[in-house]
């Protein structure tokens, strides 16, 4: 299994105890839940969720040891309040969301996640879900894949990607993964085909966001989080990105402003993988963790 995203810190901020109960919002295979269970035993609970069905069958699976100490459901986070009130009466001592894509999707060609093997355009991540990745290139207006680039992307090169899709289209629609990538070569000057990022990984990334309602949906959840915990109770969240982790920050801030406010913000600036984890795993380089903290009440 790959290395879950900045375990050590995500177990020191969030402080899992013996009979605690937690919610891992977004399990994935399951390896930040299983850390959680372990450093809580041996009667502490989790709550763990991912709308992705094979995430849950592989999470279930990597769970199963812990008998019912663990409840792993197809849910979005998003629904957190109502599989939480489903399973406990309590409120959380803490939650955990590890935003974005899993190594398991990535490294799936079939869900169309990854720029570096051919698959299907997809990128839902809950494959009920109507609309692919592919609807959003052969279907939309100009302008509105542009926008989705620009905004999801911060593509610069999106108006030039988006002439490209549009002028490729109106010969045969773009259905795979490598097609896709071929237009954006063919599309973006020279210079960008040789930077630091891979040159499709922003295009990528903002169809990605665009089909799975990536960004509309986080602050609502945060919200509807943070509102579970108990007093001392913490929301750890790991983003990818500076758009979700500015959403975070926000969020985050506005929960914990004013004197009667229910919220602290623990971490003043986002905590960071060290150098040797990103060496080890180069998915973890742009992490940023941020820590919420439901406050106690005054004595
Ligand atoms: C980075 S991975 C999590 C990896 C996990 N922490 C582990 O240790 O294996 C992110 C997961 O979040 C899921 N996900 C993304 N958006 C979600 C949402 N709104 N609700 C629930 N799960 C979501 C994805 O399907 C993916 O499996």
């Amino acid at each position: 299994m790959h290395r879950p995203v900045m375990l050590q810190e995500v177990l020191a901020w969030l402080q899992p105890r013996a009979g605690g109960i937690y919610l891992d919002g977004t399990t994935g295979a399951g390896g930040h839940s299983l850390a959680i269970l372990e450093a809580s035993g041996p009667d502490g609970r989790i709550v763990a969720l991912d709308r992705d069905a094979t995430a849950v069958a592989t999470a279930r699976q990597a769970l199963r040891p812990y008998g019912d100490r663990a409840v792993v459901v197809q849910a979005t986070y998003g629904d957190a309040p109502y599989v939480v009130r489903e399973t406990t009466e309590r409120n959380l001592d803490g939650a955990l969301l590890d935003l974005g894509v899993s190594s398991l999707q990535l490294d799936t060609p079939a869900r169309g996640f990854s720029f570096l093997a051919n698959g299907p355009l997809d990128m839902r991540m809950d494959v009920r879900d109507s609309v692919t990745a592919a609807d959003l290139v052969n279907r939309l207006p100009e302008k509105e894949l542009a926008r989705i680039l620009e905004e999801h992307g911060e593509e610069r090169y999106a108006r030039r990607i988006t002439k490209g899709i549009v002028r490729r289209r109106a010969q045969s629609p773009v259905l795979t993964t490598l097609a896709l990538v071929e237009v954006i070569r063919e599309a973006v000057p020279p210079v960008y085909l040789h930077g630091r990022l891979h040159f499709a990984t922003r295009t990528f990334q903002a169809l990605r966001i665009a089909v799975n309602h990536e960004l509309e949906s986080l602050e609502p959840a945060l919200r509807q989080i943070a509102a579970l915990l108990r007093p001392g109770g913490r929301l750890v969240v790991l983003a990818f990105h500076s758009l979700e982790d500015r959403i975070v920050k926000h969020t985050f801030r506005a929960l914990a402003q004013g004197p009667a406010a229910g919220f602290t913000v623990l971490t003043k600036r986002p905590i960071t993988p060290s150098a040797e984890e990103c060496v080890e795993n180069p998915r973890a380089r742009s992490a940023k963790l941020r820590v919420l903290a439901a406050r106690e009440a005054a004595a």
